[in-house]
């Protein structure tokens, strides 16, 4: 268990580049899909439980993000491309997603651990990662999907700002900053996602009925789900996540006794 949390430069950046502070190894490194339509709150989650199990917080969302800030001719053809998709809701094409995660398998071998978070997004990418992990005999500890009314997700989605600076979250109602549009860690801007428009908004939710749902089946399939009610607020699903995470190693264990 530790604290820390790295810079993710390994998995934003990719190439050689090495995350700082390097990654603390653990004995036992926890391996998680985070399941769940935009906007349940998979990346807050995210934030809660790499702090508490040490793990690096994986989202392919955050590397097309990154990306922006390039200047076109440093961005490869692959990253253009998922932009252009990306600011019209549309899932990036199979291809160039797991390019991108190939590129970047150091990042799913490190001796920390990891929560994917937007990654796996299609059967197609799901039955790709588990090829990629079961070369490197890196099994997944659970798959956590997160269940919300889809209203009350329209609405998180709606009222999320980000920082431009650090990239802290916050939310208009639920968790505003102290000063209106000013991030309270860093005093960076605070600007609405361009895909959290109510039109992008609607393509988005179509693509994750269509291409994402089927892998609630697809890991249920395989024993590694686990659901977990995504309403209340961002510490009570935090623990009722740890608590749903243990169950299920209890059970693993207790299988292999
Ligand atoms: P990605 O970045 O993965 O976004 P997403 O899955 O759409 O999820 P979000 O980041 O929108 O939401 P979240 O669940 O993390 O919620 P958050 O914690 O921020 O993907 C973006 C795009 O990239 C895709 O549309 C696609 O184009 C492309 N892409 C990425 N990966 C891909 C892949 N593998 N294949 C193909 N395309 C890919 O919370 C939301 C808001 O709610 C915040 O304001 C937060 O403060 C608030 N909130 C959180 N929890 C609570 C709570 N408990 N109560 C009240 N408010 C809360």
């Amino acid at each position: 268990m530790t604290e820390t949390k790295n810079s993710r430069s390994a998995w934003i950046q990719g190439g050689q580049t090495q995350c700082s502070p390097s990654p603390v190894p653990s004995a036992r490194p926890v391996r998680l899909v985070l399941l769940g339509a935009p906007g349940v709150g998979k990346g807050t989650q995210a934030d809660l439980l790499c702090q508490r199990l040490g793990a690096c917080h994986l989202s392919t969302g955050d590397i097309f993000r990154a990306s922006k800030s390039l200047a076109p001719g440093e961005r490869s053809a692959g990253l253009s491309e998922a932009l252009t998709y990306m600011s019209k809701g549309l899932l990036v094409p199979d291809t160039t997603v797991l390019a991108i995660v190939r590129e970047r398998l150091a990042c799913l071998k490190c001796p920390g651990g990891f929560l994917l978070d937007g990654f796996p997004r299609t059967v197609a990418q799901a039955e790709a990662l588990e090829k990629l992990l079961a070369q490197e005999h890196l099994p997944l500890t659970g798959v956590i999907d997160f269940e919300l009314p889809i209203q009350e997700i329209v609405e998180r989605l709606a009222g999320r700002r980000t920082c431009a600076g650090c990239k802290a979250v916050y939310h208009l109602v639920h968790s505003p900053p102290l000063k209106k549009d000013v991030c309270d860690r860093c005093g960076g801007a605070l600007y609405q996602r361009e895909d959290d428009r109510p039109e992008s908004i609607r393509v988005r939710m179509n693509a994750y009925q269509e291409s994402t749902l089927p892998l609630i089946q697809f890991y249920s399939q395989r024993g590694l789900l686990i659901s977990i009610k995504a309403d209340g607020a961002p510490p009570a699903i935090f623990q009722r996540t740890l608590a749903a995470l243990n169950g299920s190693a209890r059970v693993k264990k207790e299988k292999h006794t």
